[in-house]
């Protein structure tokens, strides 16, 4: 696990120099136990606090330590020391997330410690609740994956905070967002689909593999089976998961109905259905966007988005005014057509952001994300409807 950026309190002064050794990179303030006693408030919330006890004395650490349990959702706290008195291992096991660790001990000892308590700790999302969004085709090949990828580097350019975006690849038998990203492709879904209940942050944190352009992806290795051999509630608590650790989750959903579809998507605050200018793909937008109206009827609702939008075009294509008559509803957004960016990040491994942060797909994806995020779906709202 990374301890980059993560914000660790420390009581008492003589742990600070072997806890920046064994937690590289985390972001360090020290307090004496007698001024966290008093009527101290956290600004920041620390990830973790780590109490010395031989520096303080039993009744400033007792005090020290009521007061944590009094935050609104008291941080994960590691006391350590030798001999440490019962009563104030007592009030520490009160606090939902604790630990403690005997002194002597090493480096290794202390990180290992801190390890499962930290990935346990899920960071509160300044203001909003997570975001989730679900992007899906509406034919085969029509920019889903494409689509979704660079929807989650737009918001993790836009969120801040360390742990900003999520990109889960649902197509489980041969998602190609590890590929695009070039990225490893480490969850392993068919195991934890034996244990669904263990699924848990720090589990989730041994599954992402961390892709370019600032985002985290979940993604299965190709497997043919996994459709039959991964467990509704096995995908159904990862996303639970990784929505109350990240700010954002963006799922890549299979087109084909699975046992767990209807639910992902109605726990979903954006549903994006992608098509493209041809009326195959139009119609099939239509009904799949009608069919999960009907079937979810408080659910978001299907917004459209056209993919491959070209000013030339070779032999007879819809117009924007014909698609949506064709769609009999308005798209919430266009992209415009750029092979040339897109072959670029399927061939190189990499968001079209990143490798081609001038084509017209960066901008208007950018401007699909700002609009999405600015007024966002109302559940049970129909779109609006076009004659
Ligand atoms: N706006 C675009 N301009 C040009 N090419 C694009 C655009 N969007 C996607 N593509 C290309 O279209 C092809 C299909 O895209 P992608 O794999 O994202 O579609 P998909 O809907 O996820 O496909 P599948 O049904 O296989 O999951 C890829 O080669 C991709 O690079
Ligand atoms: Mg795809």
């Amino acid at each position: 696990m990374s301890f980059a950026g993560r914000r660790v309190l420390i009581i008492g002064p003589g742990l600070v120099d072997m806890a920046a050794r064994a937690l590289k990179g985390a972001i360090i303030e020290t307090i004496e136990a007698e001024a966290l006693s008093g009527r101290w408030t956290f600004g920041e919330a620390p990830e973790l606090v780590l109490i010395d006890a031989a520096g303080s004395t039993p009744e400033a650490l007792a005090g020290a330590i009521a007061n944590l349990g009094r935050a609104p959702t008291p941080p994960p706290t590691l006391l350590t020391g030798a001999q440490l008195p019962v009563a104030l291992v007592r009030a520490l096991m009160r606090m939902p997330r604790s630990d403690v660790l005997e002194a002597p001990f090493t480096e290794a000892d202390l990180a290992g410690a801190a390890t499962p308590l930290m990935a346990a700790h899920i960071a509160p999302v300044q203001g909003a609740p997570s975001r989730c969004w679900s992007v899906m085709g509406a034919v085969g090949g029509s920019g889903a994956t494409t689509i979704a990828i660079e929807i989650a580097c737009a918001l993790a350019a836009r969120l801040p905070g360390p742990r900003r975006v999520c990109l889960i690849d649902l197509n489980l038998a041969d998602g190609a967002a590890a590929a695009y990203l070039g990225a490893p492709a480490n969850m392993l879904l068919v195991r934890a689909s034996q244990a669904p209940d263990r699924i848990d942050a720090s589990l989730l944190d041994a599954f992402v593999s961390s892709a370019p352009g600032g985002v985290d992806l979940l993604a299965a290795a190709r497997d043919s089976h996994a459709f039959d051999t991964t467990t509704p509630e096995a995908v159904l608590r990862i996303l639970e998961v990784a929505c109350q650790v990240y700010d954002a989750v963006v799922i890549d959903m299979p087109r084909h109905r699975r046992a767990w579809s209807l639910d992902v998507l109605s726990g979903s605050d954006e549903l994006l259905v992608i098509s493209e200018l041809t009326v195959p793909a139009l119609l099939a937008a239509r009904s799949l966007a009608a069919e999960i109206e009907t079937e979810l009827p408080a659910g978001p609702p299907p917004r459209i988005v056209l993919n491959r939008l070209a000013k030339r075009v070779f032999g007879p294509a819809p117009s924007m005014v014909e698609a949506e008559r064709a769609l009999q509803r308005r798209a919430v957004g266009g992209v415009t057509s750029d092979w040339e960016a897109a072959a670029a990040s399927a061939n190189l491994g990499g968001p079209i952001s990143e490798l081609r942060p001038k084509s017209r797909i960066v901008k208007d994806i950018g401007d699909l994300v700002d609009r999405l995020l600015s007024s966002p779906a109302q559940r049970g709202e129909v779109e609006a409807k076009v004659a």
